[in-house]
């Protein structure tokens, strides 16, 4: 058994980004001792804890942003970070060479029902030196130096790519180590399960309603085979289900909110992603073209979201391309 540290230290990861990649990594594994305080993580939380102040009781998703908060400017390798929870950036320390973004409890709505949420990451070298600013952060996807997620789920996953293949490590709650459990991960071309919330098909454009409409007229329809539909409600969940079992995973362009297309967020949410997917042989779209290849023009910027089994993902992007 190998773990986190030691793999890190084989895949020659600058010893910055290795300092950097264990220290998300022991903020998540506070994050996961949190969530399985479950509705008591606010009033509770661990002896000598400061943000956790008594009757006070803060919602997780913002427990959950105060401790990557602390971990990573206590680092010393982090120059700033975004996260979904902070309007702006936050400085961190003058000499980290790292800038993270991240949104700390992805899917949290299903904390409320005991459910499967997330963390998800993205990193970014920067030489800034003097001011640091949000526009340092707008980079495309395809410049992030490492990405990846923790899955809080009934076990703890940390899924991760520094750029050369997409590893899955365990949380090994015994001896509190993230130990490596799959190498290689790989997305099969082909899939016959999709996921997306249905319930928004009306606001949808004209091509994704003729994709999805083929995909749900089964045997029978133009796409000749029966597709299988599975939806969690946390982007983390779903995309660890396609790494896991392959498939197709969407949150298309709505009409509801022109200006907002899409509900996911590039830099935490859609970026972090697709490098993952794309890491493991898969592709990862919005219906323009490459996610990694966007220019942000925001740190909370939303982007429509099509990612998963290459051929499928081609799939769905000829019904946009054609006439
Ligand atoms: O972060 C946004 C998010 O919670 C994703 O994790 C998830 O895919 C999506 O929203 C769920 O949206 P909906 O409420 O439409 O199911
Ligand atoms: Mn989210």
């Amino acid at each position: 058994m190998r773990s986190l540290s030691s793999q890190l230290h084989l895949d020659h990861s600058s010893t910055d980004l290795s300092i950097l990649l264990n220290c998300l990594a022991v903020a998540c594994k506070d994050i996961a001792s949190r969530l399985q305080q479950g509705a008591m993580a606010g009033v509770l939380g661990s002896a000598g804890e400061e943000n956790v102040q008594g009757e006070t009781q803060k919602k997780l998703d913002v427990i959950a942003n105060d401790i990557l908060k602390d971990y990573l400017q206590d680092s010393g390798v982090v120059r700033a970070l975004a996260s979904e929870e902070e309007e702006d950036i936050v400085e961190c320390s003058k000499l980290g060479n790292y800038l993270v973004s991240f949104d700390p409890l992805d899917g949290s709505s299903n904390i409320d029902i005991n459910s499967m949420v997330g963390t998800i990451f993205s990193i970014y070298e920067t030489t800034a030196g003097g001011d640091i600013s949000s526009q340092d952060f707008l980079q495309p996807g395809r410049n992030q130096v490492a990405a990846g997620y923790v899955l809080y789920g009934p076990s703890v996953m940390l899924v991760l790519t520094t750029g050369n293949g997409v590893k899955m490590y365990t949380l090994d709650q015994r001896i509190g180590e993230f130990m490596l459990t799959q190498e290689q991960v790989s997305i099969a071309a082909d899939t016959k399960e999709f996921a997306i919330n249905m319930s928004n098909q009306r606001h949808w454009a004209e091509p994704m309603q003729r994709y999805i409409g083929d995909l749900l007229a089964g045997q029978d329809g133009p796409r000749g085979k029966n597709f299988n539909m599975r939806w969690v409600a946390a982007m983390v969940a779903d995309v660890h289900r396609i790494l896991c079992r392959g498939g197709l995973f969407t949150y298309p362009w709505d009409q509801r909110e022109p200006e907002k297309p899409g509900k996911l967020r590039l830099m935490y949410e859609a970026n972090p992603m697709g490098m993952l997917i794309e890491q493991a042989g898969g592709k990862a779209y919005t219906d323009q073209g490459p996610i990694l290849d966007i220019q942000p023009s925001h740190i909370h910027q939303r982007v429509p979201v099509i990612l998963g089994a290459a051929n499928e993902v081609d799939a769905c992007l000829g019904y946009h391309l054609a006439p």
